[in-house]
């Protein structure tokens, strides 16, 4: 879909349709009452006879009114005349994009963008708009014989109010565009099924992006051979019961001016299948575990995204690449592992396996000197029952760095909640045989998965995002939800300054 932001005149706007908002009380926003005055109060006779009341969401398609060039006018419900919230106004496109889309209309321009919401601007309004409708379209078809049909709709304007405001909009746009694109990135790589997306491919994947941006971003994939003679024994043990090679795939992106400033490093967990190996999980659901790579998913994500963006940052973005199977080859529960780092890990559980593969990176990329690291992953089934889907879990022993992520993801509408890491969970990890257990007990899993990874970044300030529960949706509708690509980019322009959100 085409998208502008532009000032126009709601009674002389020529187009597919015309979106206007119309509150509850009978109260018309102002491009509506523009619409009534010049159709000598077609809309308000409309709205008397009780055909729509306002209330938010509500939809109501009118063909060509009196005197108005456009050939039809969608009147929104947009509550009490008062300002929206952030979900209310999602509310809105949501409703407004589902009624147009149903219909022929190939373009929009909407009026929408003129109604208040508490403390968003036009920047964040119209990025928004782009965010949601863009998640409305998406579909991933990629192996049904039967093709989605084209959509008609195809362009959609924003109105600006005044060419003041016209910056902002412009900004939210290109905003809205990349994330949205980073959004269906993530997601499609991580609905690709775990027998064509294993880790040689999340490595065609990376390098594609690199060609891509060939100016912007190096690529480099570390095989098993390369982790072996540096000591990546822990990484190596879990990839080890697959047919499939363990495969690291480093994405050195370049944007700061300054080509030595130092990195922010994002490090995905990619178990691009995860069947628990030896320790094997039930067979419910099990096909969920092809999205135990979103981390990495999300991490590609980011990385276009920024590219597209040009972001003025350093970054590196690590797919951890890797494939968890039982087999005549595969780490058993009692091994015990010597890490990249030289502490030793008992493994008392081979599911408990993403850990075993982060510990590894997270030592590994001491190399680049980061400014900080983030680190994301499907990590605990824990997470999902203390936090569902509706907050990706945020743990870190760096109260600034913490408190810079919630507030991102909120801005963002991403949101992260953040879980404790304290001492006592740590001691949960004692192992009678080695310098500690992959596992700490059923109790607190979230934060003793947390304070495993812990012991391996005491040299650069660091938070681990835990998307267990954010990162797909089960059930009817299962899919990849692209999070948190969205909190991270908007963590990401927060360090550029490059945002139009407000703090
Ligand atoms: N990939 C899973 C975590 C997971 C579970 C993600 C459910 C999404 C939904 C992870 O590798 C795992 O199996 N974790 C174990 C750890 C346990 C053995 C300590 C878990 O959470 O059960
Ligand atoms: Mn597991
Ligand atoms: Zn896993």
């Amino acid at each position: 879909m085409d998208y502008a932001v532009k000032n126009f005149i709601a009674q002389k706007q020529k187009a597919g349709c015309i979106v206007v908002g119309i509150y509850s009380a009978k109260g018309l926003s102002d491009a509506a009452l523009a619409l009534d005055t010049v159709s000598e109060g077609e809309l308000s006779q409309i709205i008397r006879k009780g055909d729509i009341d306002g209330s938010i969401g509500q939809t109501l398609m009118l063909q060509s009114i009196k005197n108005s060039p456009a050939e039809r006018v969608l009147l929104v419900g947009c509550g009490k005349k008062d300002r929206l919230t952030d979900k209310q106004y999602v509310e809105l496109i949501q409703s407004s994009y589902n009624a147009i889309n149903t219909t022929g209309v190939k373009d929009v321009v909407s009026f929408l963008t003129d109604i208040e919401v508490i403390d968003r601007d036009i920047y964040w309004k119209v990025r928004r708009s782009v965010e949601i409708m863009q998640e409305l379209k998406y579909t991933f078809a990629h192996f049904k014989s039967e093709k989605p049909k084209a959509a008609k709709l195809s362009k959609w304007q924003f109105n600006v109010a005044d060419k003041k405001s016209l910056d902002a909009a412009s900004k939210g746009l290109l905003h809205g565009k990349s994330i949205a694109s980073g959004v269906k990135s993530a997601k499609d790589l991580a609905n690709m099924p775990p027998n064509i997306c294993n880790p040689a491919y999340l490595s065609s994947q990376a390098r594609q992006l690199a060609d891509e941006y060939s100016d912007l971003i190096n690529v480099k994939i570390v095989g098993e051979e390369e982790m072996a003679t540096i000591g990546m024994h822990s990484y190596l043990a879990v990839g080890r019961g697959s047919r499939n090679e363990s495969l690291m795939s480093i994405l050195e992106y370049k944007g700061n001016p300054n080509s030595n400033a130092k990195p922010i490093v994002l490090v995905g967990k990619g178990l691009t299948f995860d069947t628990g190996g030896i320790s094997l999980k039930p067979a419910a659901e099990m096909d969920e575990m092809k999205y135990d790579m979103c981390g990495a998913a999300s991490v590609y994500g980011v990385m276009r995204a920024i590219a597209e963006l040009k972001l003025p940052l350093n970054v590196v973005g690590i797919l951890a690449g890797c494939e968890n199977m039982p087999g005549g080859d595969a780490y058993r529960p009692g091994d015990i592992l010597t890490t990249l780092s030289g502490q030793t890990v008992e493994v008392l559980n081979t599911d408990a396996e993403g850990r075993l593969v982060l510990c590894d990176v997270l030592t590994y990329v001491e190399r680049y000197n980061p400014e900080l690291v983030i680190d994301i992953a499907t990590l605990t089934g824990a997470c999902v029952i203390a936090l569902g889907s509706h907050f990706s879990g945020l743990l870190s022993p760096d109260d600034k760095l913490a408190q810079e992520l919630l507030n991102a993801s909120a801005l963002a509408s991403d949101r992260f909640w953040r879980l404790p890491m304290d001492d006592g969970y740590d001691k949960q990890l004692q192992s009678n045989f080695a310098d500690m257990a992959n596992i700490g007990g059923r109790a607190g899993g979230t934060s003793t998965a947390a304070c495993f990874l812990g012991r391996f970044t005491k040299k650069y300030r660091w938070a681990h995002l835990d998307i267990a529960g954010s990162a797909y949706q089960s059930g009817k509708a299962k899919g990849a939800t692209g999070r948190p690509v969205t909190a991270l980019i908007e963590f990401l322009l927060q360090n550029s300054n490059t945002s139009g959100l407000k703090a």
